[in-house]
């Protein structure tokens, strides 16, 4: 059962030629928490384990792509979402459109590098909505797309450190409050770049950090689990956010290439994908741990 709501500005189209789109047109979005809610007690929209209401989620780089994506699809799941970036403008807008949903959403502006940040947001978050019982380490820097031998070292510093170190802040201070709680779930965002190398991008240092996040993720996954805290990756292929779009137009081969590659022949829109994050941040996947779940249409397959 799928329902057409528009939650504000209109999201991109997916890329590729074989648009199937099971809602006609319109991006699949998902209900309010409200509405979500009263379908749960009758049985009729999802199974209980991914009700997501009462439960408090931090996801970073909240502001622009993927995780705004995330962002509203948590809320409508139930959860109260404290989104992190830099921008607060993006956030301020985010807020909005959930508060227009009847979700629950604020907002924390910072940067994952830096720690007393960190560390604020995490009162913050404790203040505002209590505990938090899941964390999506989703904000990063994407490809620097120059090839391997013209990266300055600043460059490469630049791609891992926000990454993989940020990844890891953002992990230590929010996941001790699980640790201290036992009980919590974080989900990283790998990349299928962290699996194999991009064919017709250079993408050496991208690629190296979301292999670095794939390894951090089954190390804190080994670690935590004896804590309550399980800790997975999900590592999406090409989505057709905002920057990639703008991409994607500006090199049609590489685009056409690039889709040719995928056996589902298109490129989705990151609200296709963000019931998956709803499913990696609910109980329906408590029996995952220290695991990369692939959404690439197939694209690594080949
Ligand atoms: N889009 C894809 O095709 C794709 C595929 C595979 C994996 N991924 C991964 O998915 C995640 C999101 O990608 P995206 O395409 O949605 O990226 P995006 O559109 O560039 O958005 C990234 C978000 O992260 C925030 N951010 C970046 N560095 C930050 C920092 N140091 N501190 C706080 N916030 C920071 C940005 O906001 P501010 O700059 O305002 O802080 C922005 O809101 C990334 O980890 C990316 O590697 C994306």
């Amino acid at each position: 059962m799928f329902f057409r709501l528009r939650l504000g500005t209109r999201p991109s189209p997916p890329v590729g030629r074989r648009r199937f789109r099971p809602t006609g047109g319109y991006c699949l979005l998902f209900p309010g928490p409200g509405m979500a809610k009263r379908l749960v007690e009758k049985g009729a929209f999802m199974l209980p384990c991914f009700d997501l209401t009462g439960r408090t989620a931090v996801v970073t780089g909240a502001g622009k792509g993927l995780g705004r994506a995330f962002s509203k699809a948590i809320a409508a799941s139930g959860a109260s979402v404290l989104g992190l970036s830099r921008t607060r403008e993006d956030l301020q807008i985010l807020k909005e459109e959930i508060a227009a949903a009847g979700g629950k959403f604020d907002l924390f502006v910072a940067d994952i590098l830096d720690e007393l940040a960190i560390q604020a947001a995490v009162a913050f978050c404790l203040d505002r909505f209590g505990p938090p019982d899941v964390l999506v380490n989703n904000a990063g820097l994407g490809r620097v797309n120059k090839p391997f031998e013209e990266i300055t070292t600043a460059e490469w510093r630049r791609t891992v450190d926000n990454n993989i170190t940020g990844t890891f802040i953002c992990s230590k201070y929010f996941g001790l409050e699980m640790v201290r709680r036992k009980r919590g779930k974080i989900v990283n965002l790998a990349s299928m770049s962290g699996l194999i190398a991009n064919k017709g991008v250079h993408c050496g240092p991208y690629e190296a950090s979301k292999l670095g996040i794939v390894a951090l993720t089954r190390s804190l996954a080994s670690e935590w689990c004896a804590h309550g805290v399980t800790v997975n990756a999900l590592a999406p292929g090409y989505i057709a956010t905002r920057r990639n779009g703008e991409f994607f137009a500006s090199h049609p081969e590489f685009t056409r290439k690039a889709i040719e590659m995928i056996p589902v022949g298109r490129i989705p829109t990151p609200d296709e994908i963000a019931g998956v994050m709803v499913f990696l941040c609910s109980d329906a996947s408590n029996y995952m741990n220290g695991a990369v779940l692939v959404l690439d249409g197939g694209y690594t397959i080949w």
